[in-house]
C-alpha cells in the first residue's frame, strides 16, 4: 500500500517536472521535430517491454505497431494486466520500451536526455484515477506547480492559472484545499494541472474509475470538450466500456501485452473479432430474458409456433434495421421483442430480436443481406412469445 502510495507521489513529481529519476541516462539531442508531423501524433513502433522483477523477467508488451492520430481521443481497453498502463507510460517515458521505439510527433523520444524529457513532460500532460493532488497545497498551488516549476513569472502563472480553472469549470476555487472537493472537482484540479502547460497530448489513466456515474458523465464531457477546443490528443484507459462510446475516435484492445484488434470504435465495437473485446463488451449485452430462453426449442416441430429471430447489425455499409423492409419478408405478424442497438460515430450496431410465424422457409428467408449483416433463428416456442 505504502508502495502504491509513494509511486503515485512520485509519478507527479517526475510528470510536473519537479524531479526526474536520475537513473535516465542523458543523449544527445535528435535533429528536432520533423516539420510535416502533427502536433500531437504518437506513434508505437515495434514497442516491447519486460519488466525485471524479483520473481523473474514480466513480459508486459510484445510488438505494439500503432499510430495515434495527432488531434483523436484514442481508447485503450483489455482485462487487467494486459499491459495498458506500460503502454500509456511509454509515451511521457514515465516507462521505458525494453524494444522499439516511441515517436511523439515523429521524434524518437528513448534518445531524449533529462532536458528533453522535462520539455516532453510539458508536452504531454497526464491524469490519474486517485487524481493525485497535494493535500498541503490549494486548488491554485496545485494547478500553479508546473509552471512554478518550470520558473514562469507569478503574472503570468496566475494568467494561465485562472484560464484553466475557468476552462474546467472551478472558478472561485483558487484557495480550497483538496480536502474541501468532491471527487469530480478534485479531477478537475488534476485536468487542470495537467493542461496548465498547454499540452499538445492528455494521457488518462482510468481518469474516471473513481467517480460515480453522473460525475464520470460530466468528465466526460469536459474531456471531450477540451480535444475540441484545444485540438488536443487523449489516450485514455478505461475499463468501462460506455466511456470507450461516449468520447473516443478509435479503440485499442491489448490482450496480454499484444494488440487483439484496433480500429474506429463503431468498427470493433460493432464487429468484435477478438475473444478478448467480445468478453469486455459483454456487459453492454442485455441478452434474452431467462424465462424465454428456457421456452424455446431448437428444432421446429412443425405445429403452429412463433420462432424468435436476431439479425445482427455491425455498422459496415450504412446498413439499419429497415423496419418496412423486414416486414416487406417476414409478413405479419412479426414483432419486436428485443432491440439491443447502438448508435456510435453515426453506426447503427448491434442486435435486434423478432418474434416471427414459424414457417419452413424462415431461415431462407431471413438469409438476406438487404436485411441485416446476419441473421439466426434462435428458437421457437410453441406459446405464444
Ligand atoms: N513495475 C513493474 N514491475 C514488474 N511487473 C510489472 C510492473 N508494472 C507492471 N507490471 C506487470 O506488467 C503487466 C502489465 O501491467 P499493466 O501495464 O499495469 O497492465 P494494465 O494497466 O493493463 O492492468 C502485468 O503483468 C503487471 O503485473
Ligand atoms: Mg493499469
Amino acid at each position: 500500500m505504502s508502495a502504491a502510495l509513494f509511486d503515485a507521489a512520485d509519478d507527479v513529481t517526475r510528470v510536473v517536472g519537479v524531479t526526474s529519476r536520475s537513473a535516465e541516462e542523458s543523449a544527445p539531442s535528435s535533429a528536432g521535430r520533423p516539420a510535416a508531423v502533427a502536433a500531437g501524433s504518437i506513434r508505437f513502433q515495434k514497442v516491447e517491454k519486460t519488466y525485471l522483477s524479483s520473481a523473474g523477467p514480466v513480459r508486459a508488451l510484445t510488438d505494439i505497431t500503432i499510430d495515434v492520430p495527432a488531434g483523436s481521443v484514442f481508447g485503450i481497453i483489455g482485462r487487467s494486466g494486459a499491459g495498458k498502463s506500460s503502454l500509456l507510460r511509454t509515451v511521457n517515458r514515465l516507462e521505458r520500451p525494453t524494444g522499439g521505439q516511441v515517436l511523439v510527433d515523429g521524434e524518437d523520444i528513448s534518445a531524449f536526455n533529462e532536458d528533453q524529457l522535462v520539455a516532453l513532460r510539458r508536452r504531454v500532460g497526464m491524469i490519474f484515477q486517485h487524481f493525485n493532488l497535494l493535500s498541503a497545497k490549494t486548488v491554485f498551488g496545485n494547478v500553479a506547480l508546473p509552471l512554478v516549476v518550470a520558473g514562469v513569472p507569478a503574472q503570468e502563472v496566475r494568467t494561465r492559472v485562472a484560464e484553466v480553472l475557468k476552462l474546467v469549470g472551478l472558478e472561485g476555487k483558487e484557495n480550497t484545499y483538496p480536502s474541501r472537493l468532491s471527487g469530480g472537482q478534485k479531477q478537475r484540479v488534476g485536468i487542470a494541472r495537467a493542461l496548465v502547460s498547454r499540452p499538445e497530448i492528455l494521457l488518462c489513466d482510468e481518469a474516471t474509475s473513481a467517480l460515480d456515474p453522473e460525475t464520470t458523465l460530466s468528465i466526460l464531457s469536459l474531456l471531450k470538450d477540451i480535444n475540441r477546443r484545444l485540438g488536443l490528443t487523449i489516450v485514455l484507459i478505461t475499463h468501462e466500456m460506455s466511456v470507450i462510446r461516449e468520447i473516443c475516435d478509435h479503440v485499442l484492445v491489448l490482450e496480454a501485452g499484444r494488440i487483439a484488434e484496433t480500429g474506429r470504435v463503431w468498427e470493433v465495437f460493432g464487429n468484435p473479432r477478438h475473444e478478448a473485446t467480445r468478453a469486455l463488451l459483454k456487459p453492454l449485452d442485455r441478452g434474452l430474458p431467462d424465462d424465454l430462453t428456457e421456452r424455446l426449442t431448437s428444432l421446429w416441430n412443425g405445429e403452429p409456433a412463433t420462432a424468435l429471430v436476431e439479425f445482427t447489425y455491425t455498422g459496415a455499409g450504412g446498413l439499419q434495421p429497415d423496419l418496412a423492409r423486414l416486414l416487406a419478408v417476414l409478413g405479419d405478424g412479426t414483432r419486436i421483442i428485443q432491440s439491443n442497438l447502438d448508435r456510435i460515430q453515426s453506426h447503427v450496431s448491434g442486435r435486434l430480436i423478432v418474434a416471427s410465424p414459424a414457417r419452413a422457409d424462415l431461415q431462407h428467408l431471413i438469409a438476406n443481406p438487404e436485411l441485416a449483416h446476419a441473421a439466426r433463428i434462435i428458437g421457437y416456442d410453441a406459446a405464444d412469445v
